[in-house]
């Protein structure tokens, strides 16, 4: 069945960078709009800046430009930040916009002309100082419940009571840090618990899992209130129509965004407007959001939808908050990771693979654990997945660079295109931690396969060259089939992959065809392991304490900072050396040497020569399949009998020949030695 879907994701605010918790929900969303599309249907994605409301003012006020301008910057910068995070939106708008305004009134009419908007009187905190009413969030003050000082004016974060700022002891305007007085104001409601019964039945046909459905039953069971959904001049939005000096609450026309962007496309591409907004069974929309916006998406928005006459999302897919090392991101602690950081320090692919082996369908949160982040990037999507072309590549070129005609294990090969739909499901779940479980285990079934038929030690021998070539055109296929599996969490590595392959992934089912007697493309490497020390970047050091002003006079000037102890090395010295675990893939005698043999290693990439002098102490066919440790960054030497890249490490004593060093069974090529 082909399936017309809209997708969106939460719209950033306009007065604060992308974190590490934004990009966690854009790569949720991101891999299953891709998933769709990878299984032929047509899926739209669409985003927009969330431009209105009082933080964004202030904060233009603050830098001395106007709200349109810091709205400008803003959105240029989170539309780069999703772009190098491979998050492709088919559109980004702003909530600030002629198609968002359009909407707003068409939906704040519709409403009003169905009875559904009342007015009323409310009471506020005012600062006399800054002229304009206050948010409660810009109000702060006593806790009433326990009395804890400086809280915020809706709730408590000691005691966790909730409250409104009159209830606050000796509050204080955050903005002027004046007393504020209490004024009354004319604010439009909209009635919520008129559609108790509607979001009942939408919500019971829905998809939300249990810990959603909890939570909006606790909603139920406390009423519905009605929704105030205006603000007092001065705000930054758009004004009410029917009431000059009032102006829609940011939350209101916010979701409105969603609308407006897909309006914005829809002009573009010419798309039918009414099929996706006004018809609940010709399209399919998804909200992903984090679970502090839910009473919005699950309360607020399809009650909004439904009364306006325009159909309700399909879902709301909900999820739980991200933990930095097991804690909440924290400024303070410099685990308050923005989209920047992390993009200065390392690419995007590994971290939405590691946010994907990590998501699940439900609202838990989620830790990033940085170790973690390492270790999985490293043996799994490189020791593990790009590991199965790079090992098999070599060959292929050296059997004359064209898969074979016929696969050798075609019972393997349809086991992995029968593992295919169960990990569509998870992905269409939003089972991502499951699915790439799965497609691991079918890339340790994949290495286990070459691992068993050895390619490297057949190719010691010319007549098992066809052999050689049946092995590697099967692991080329394995690691082809993972690679369309992992296409929506790694779409830059399947461009490259599919460039390699000479025939891009375009589709799902193209799994159900191995790629035979094709020629293939420069092997280049897929994904290379992650440097430790960038990870450990990405947590800010501490601010370190003040330099004294001035060096004493007295000081002697010809003093290194910090004198040497003795010869010891510091870390930093010993880091510059790049140990890594490789393979001997082939070893032979140098002609016209009687010291050296030359080495052809697999260091989990590009295979390397390495000329090594060990000749006295090892024939050449003891050390084929051997894991030696290599210096993997010495500067290549050009030497008599040809170029040497690295250096294999030998333990030795004077006139007892040379020992190599190696590293355990189960250690992988590539590894980094520490
Ligand atoms: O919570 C937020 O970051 C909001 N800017 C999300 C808005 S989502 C939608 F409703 F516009
Ligand atoms: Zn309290």
């Amino acid at each position: 069945m082909h399936r017309k879907i809209l997708v969106t994701h939460a719209l950033p605010y306009a007065n604060g960078s992308l974190h590490l918790g934004h990009v966690i929900e854009a790569v949720q969303t991101d891999v299953w709009v891709r998933f769709q599309r990878l299984r032929g249907h047509d899926c739209l994605f669409v985003c927009a800046e969330d431009s209105h409301g009082t933080p964004i003012m202030i904060r233009a006020q603050q830098q001395g430009q106007s709200a349109e301008q810091l709205i400008a910057a803003m959105a240029a910068e989170h539309q780069r930040d999703y772009h190098d995070l491979l998050v492709a939106h088919d559109h980004f708008h702003s909530t600030h916009s002629e198609e968002n305004r359009r909407y707003t009134f068409e939906l704040y009419a519709r409403l009003r002309d169905a009875g559904y908007i009342s007015r009323r009187a409310v009471r506020q905190a005012y600062d006399e100082q800054a002229q304009m009413f206050l948010p409660d969030r810009y109000v702060r003050g006593i806790c009433p419940v326990c009395k804890s000082a400086d809280q915020y004016g809706d709730s408590c974060e000691v005691c966790g009571a909730t409250y409104t700022p009159a209830d606050l002891i000796d509050a204080v305007s955050t903005l002027s840090g004046t007393a504020p007085v209490w004024r009354e104001s004319e604010h439009l409601f909209f009635k919520l618990g008129a559609f108790e019964p509607m979001l009942r039945g939408w919500l019971a046909a829905g998809e939300q899992g249990s810990a959603v459905r909890a939570k909006l039953d606790e909603w139920f069971a406390a009423g519905l209130q009605d929704w105030d959904i205006s603000r007092d001049a001065p705000y930054f939005g758009f004004e009410v129509p029917d009431a000059p000096g009032k102006y829609f609450y940011v939350w209101f026309d916010a979701p409105i965004g969603y609308i407006a962007s897909f309006e914005a496309l829809r002009a573009q591409r010419g798309l039918d407007f009414d099929s996706y907004w006004k018809s609940e069974t010709q399209s399919e929309l998804y909200h992903f959001i984090g679970k502090d916006i839910s009473y919005f998406h699950n309360l607020f928005w399809p009650a909004v939808l439904h009364g306006a006459g325009y159909r309700r999302p399909t879902g709301v897919n909900v999820h739980g908050f991200l933990t930095v090392n097991g804690q909440k991101m924290s400024k303070s602690r410099g685990t308050f990771v923005t989209a920047r950081r992390y993009l200065d320090h390392l690419p995007a692919e590994p971290l939405r693979y590691y946010f994907a082996a990590k998501l699940t369908s439900g609202i838990e949160d989620i830790d990033m654990n940085l170790d973690d982040f390492l270790a999985r990037t490293n043996s799994d999507l490189v020791g593990k997945f790009v590991n199965i072309a790079s090992r098999c590549a070599g060959f292929i070129e050296r059997g004359g660079g064209r898969l074979d005609t016929q696969l050798p294990d075609p019972a393997l090969y349809a086991e992995f295109v029968a593992a295919g739909e169960r990990i569509a499901g998870l992905y269409e779940q939003r089972e991502y931690g499951a699915a790439i479980r799965e497609i691991m285990a079918l890339a340790d079934r994949a290495n286990r396969y070459v691992d068993l038929h050895k390619p490297w030690a057949l190719a010691k021998d010319p007549a098992q060259a066809p052999r050689v070539l049946a092995v590697a055109t099967q692991g080329i296929n394995l690691f082809r089939a993972l690679m369309i599996y992992l296409t929506p969490v790694l779409p830059r590595m399947s461009g490259a992959a599919g460039r390699f392959l000479g025939k891009p992934i375009t589709a799902w089912s193209d799994v159900a065809t191995p790629l035979l007697g094709v020629p293939l493309g420069a092997y280049e490497p897929l994904a290379t392991r992650l440097d430790p020390a960038l990870v450990g970047r990405l947590i800010e050091a501490p601010p370190a304490p003040a330099a004294p002003a001035a060096a004493p006079l007295a000081a002697p000037v010809s003093r290194p900072a910090t004198a040497p102890a003795s010869n010891t090395i510091g870390i930093d010295d010993f880091s510059r050396i790049e140990l890594r675990v490789a393979r001997v893939i082939a070893a032979e005698r140098v002609e016209g040497s009687d010291k050296l043999l030359r080495l052809s290693l697999d260091l989990g990439a590009e295979p390397r020569q390495v000329l090594s002098g060990i000749r006295a102490s090892y024939a050449p066919e003891q050390l084929v399949g051997r894991l030696v440790i290599v210096v993997a960054n010495l500067a290549p030497r050009k030497m008599r009998f040809g170029v040497s890249a690295g250096m294999v490490l030998c333990a030795s004593g004077e006139g007892d020949g040379v020992f190599l060093l190696g590293a355990d069974s189960g250690a992988l090529p590539g590894m980094k030695v520490t």
